[in-house]
C-alpha cells in the first residue's frame, strides 16, 4: 500500500471525490485535493479515469522533519529513489514552503537535487544515454515538515491530448467535465451547449457517455518508472468497454464558424467526431426538436468593462430563448459573474465555486421555467 494525493482544482474536491469511489477508492479530502492509499493499479486507474484531476502525486517514504540543509540532504538522500529512477531521469523540481525554518525553494532545490543525483550515482548502473526522462518532484515542507511526493501524470491531467486548437477563453477539460457531472446529465437524453466554441463540453460528455476514459489519448510518467508494471497497465486498459452502440444526442453551437471547424478537429482527435454534431449557429436560432434534456455551457465571460451591456443583453436573450425552446430542461452553467447570470431572469441554485485559468467561477444550475 502507498499513500496517493491527487491533485484537483479547489472548488470540485467532492466531484473527484464520487470519480475516485465509481473506481473502488475512498479518499480523503483535503483543500485542493484528495489522499488515498492503494496500491499501483489504484493509481494507475485514477490517472487513467479521472477527468476531474490535474495529477496524482505518489508520496515516496515517509514525511519527516527538516529543520536544517544537512538534515534535509541526508533524508532526501535516505528516500527510496533507486526503486522508481535511474541516470536516465531528468529531475525538475516544485517546492512551496509554510511557515518552516528553511523557506528558500531554490536552495532548497538546489540541496535536494545534489541528494537525489548522489544517491542515484551510488546506487545505479552507469550509463551512456542522456538525461531523457523528465520527471517531476515535489517537495511540500510544512511546519519544517517535508513530504516528497513523486509526480505520476506527467503533462497535466486536464492536457488529454484531443484539445490541440482553441477558441478564446477556453474552459478547462477538468472543469467542462465537472460542470457536466454536476448538471447531472442522464447521458441519454439530448445535452447542448449553446456557446460550445472548441467544444470542449460536447467532447467531454460525449467521451463520459461512451465511457472512453479522460487519459485515452495520452501517455503518463508511471510507464517510464523502473517498477511500472506492465501487465497490471495492459489489463486495466484491456478492461475498458467502449460502447458506440449508445444512442447519444450531443449538440455544440457557436456563431463563430472558426470555432465550430476547430470543435470538428477536436471531435476527430477525440474519436467521436461521427456522433456528435457541431453547428455554426448563433443563440437566437435555438430550437428544441426533441423531448427533454440538457443545456450545459460556458456563455462568454466579460473581461473587460465595455463588453458588459452586450453581454447583459446576450444573458437576457439566453433566459428568454431558453424559456421559449426548453421549458422543463436543466441548464447547468459557469460564469465569472452571477449578476451577469441574473439577467437571464432564470433563478439559479450556485454549486461549485472554482477557478479557471485563474478567473474566479461559480457553477450554476436550474430547471428552465416555461415564459
Ligand atoms: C467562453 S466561450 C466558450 C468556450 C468553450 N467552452 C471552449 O471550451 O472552447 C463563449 C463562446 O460563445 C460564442 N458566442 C458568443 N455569442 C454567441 C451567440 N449569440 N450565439 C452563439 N454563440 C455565441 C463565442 O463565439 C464563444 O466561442
Amino acid at each position: 500500500m502507498n499513500e496517493y494525493f491527487v491533485i484537483t482544482t479547489p472548488g470540485i474536491e467532492e466531484v473527484t471525490k464520487q470519480e475516485l469511489a465509481a473506481l473502488g477508492i475512498n479518499a480523503t479530502t483535503e483543500y485542493g485535493g484528495l489522499t488515498f492509499k492503494g496500491d499501483a493499479s489504484d493509481m494507475y486507474k485514477a490517472n487513467y479515469f479521472l477527468r476531474t484531476a490535474n495529477r496524482v502525486l505518489s508520496r515516496i517514504g515517509q514525511p519527516f522533519y527538516a529543520r536544517s540543509f544537512q538534515e534535509l540532504t541526508e533524508r532526501i538522500y535516505n528516500l527510496p529513489w533507486e526503486k522508481h529512477f535511474d541516470l536516465r531521469f531528468d529531475f525538475e523540481f516544485q517546492v512551496s514552503c509554510s511557515h518552516s525554518k528553511l523557506m528558500h525553494t531554490g536552495v532548497i532545490t538546489k540541496f535536494a537535487a545534489q541528494a537525489l543525483d548522489q544517491k542515484l550515482n551510488a546506487k545505479c548502473k552507469p550509463t551512456k544515454l542522456e538525461k531523457s526522462i523528465k520527471q517531476l518532484i515535489n517537495l511540500r515542507i510544512d511546519h519544517d515538515k517535508l513530504t516528497a511526493s513523486i509526480d505520476s501524470s506527467g503533462q497535466i491531467l486536464y492536457k488529454r491530448g484531443y484539445r490541440q486548437e482553441v477558441t478564446r477563453s477556453p474552459i478547462r477539460e477538468t472543469l467542462a467535465a465537472a460542470l457536466v457531472m454536476v448538471s447531472g446529465w442522464d447521458q441519454a437524453s439530448p445535452l447542448i451547449d449553446p456557446f460550445c466554441g472548441s467544444g470542449t463540453i460536447p467532447l467531454e460528455g460525449s467521451q463520459m457517455a461512451f465511457n472512453i476514459p479522460a487519459g485515452y489519448h495520452r501517455g503518463f510518467a508511471f510507464t517510464d518508472w523502473l517498477d511500472f508494471d506492465y501487465k497490471t497497465w495492459k489489463s486495466i486498459k484491456d478492461g475498458v468497454k467502449i460502447d458506440f452502440e449508445k444512442k447519444i444526442e450531443v449538440f455544440g453551437y457557436d456563431r463563430d464558424a472558426g470555432a465550430i471547424e476547430i470543435a470538428q478537429s477536436n471531435a476527430q482527435r477525440a474519436g467521436v467526431a461521427d456522433r456528435v454534431t457541431f453547428e455554426c449557429q448563433a443563440l437566437s436560432y435555438l430550437t428544441n426538436k426533441n423531448r427533454h434534456g440538457w443545456i450545459v455551457t460556458n456563455p462568454p465571460y466579460g473581461h473587460r468593462l465595455q463588453e458588459g451591456n452586450d453581454l447583459r443583453n446576450l444573458y437576457a436573450q439566453l433566459g428568454k430563448v431558453l424559456k421559449a425552446e426548453t421549458p422543463g430542461w436543466t441548464l447547468a452553467l459557469v460564469t465569472n459573474d452571477i449578476k451577469l447570470s441574473g439577467h437571464s431572469g432564470l433563478k439559479f441554485e450556485q454549486l461549485n465555486q472554482v477557478s479557471n485559468g485563474g478567473i474566479k467561477t461559480v457553477f450554476e444550475k436550474c430547471v428552465i421555467p416555461k415564459s
